[in-house]
């Protein structure tokens, strides 16, 4: 299967033409590599103005529809042309309050949809600290998880919290050691990608010598020469 390169625009960036230049840069870097898939996630207000590449949302709410002010449902999503669903992200977590509950509810609300959620996982410095690594992931992907009938639907991000947006991305040995974690807790089938300072120095030992399946890139997703070497480095 090939790597799936998916790219977390988050917040960013704040004017539509900024938007359009830098899907377009990164639409031309990659145009004729076929050996990963890539995925540009930003947010809500850009999907319909961007084409030609696969398209994912950031987040979305558990209703399909109804009296929710603010809120974004997968339908939705779908209809503007996404396949892709990115749900508990750490920041909508520690930012937003959302609880392993919540986020199975949009697991399911996404899967219900016929789209493909990405489930966000990992542990914070603390969490690490006090050895409460494989507790945290554990509880986050059974109740993630709950009710999920075919978990091979459903990708999961491992995204060690201390990782993100630190310039301090986890080494490859030990995140090696998580994917075979997070594959016995859940399946030998479930698709699992590697999130928390990726760039294209280090894309590479991720996806061969770790052997996910793919990567979440935050901030190197914004700068578009970046993002495709670091599509380039994935290819198979
Ligand atoms: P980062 O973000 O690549 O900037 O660390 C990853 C993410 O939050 O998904």
């Amino acid at each position: 299967m090939k790597p799936l390169i998916v790219a977390n625009w988050k917040c960013n960036p704040i004017t539509q033409s900024e938007a359009k230049e830098l899907f377009d840069s990164i639409s031309k870097g990659i145009k004729d590599i076929e050996n990963a898939e890539t995925v540009i996630c930003p947010p809500f207000i850009y999907l319909s103005l961007l084409k030609g590449l696969t398209l994912g949302a950031q987040d979305c709410y558990f209703e399909e529809k109804g009296a929710y002010t603010g809120e974004v449902s997968a339908a939705m999503l779908k209809d503007l042309g996404c396949q892709y669903i990115i749900v508990g992200h750490s920041e909508r977590r520690k930012l937003f309050g959302e609880k392993n509950n919540d986020v199975n509810k949009k697991v399911l609300a996404v899967l219900d949809a016929g789209l493909i959620p990405i489930l966000c996982v990992g542990e914070t410095e603390q969490e690490r600290e006090q050895e409460k690594t494989e507790e945290v992931l554990k509880a986050e992907l059974e109740i993630g998880l709950i009710d999920v009938h075919d978990v091979s639907k459903v990708i999961v991000a491992y995204e060690p919290i201390w990782a993100i947006g630190t310039g301090n991305p986890c080494d490859i040995e030990e995140a090696q050691r998580m994917k075979g974690i997070i594959q016995k807790m859940v399946s030998k089938n479930i698709r699992i990608l590697y999130g928390g300072s990726v760039n294209s120095e280090n894309a590479e030992g991720y996806l061969k010598q770790a052997e996910f399946n793919g990567l979440l890139v935050g901030g190197a997703s914004l700068k578009a020469k970046e993002f495709i070497k670091i599509v380039n480095r994935s290819l198979s």
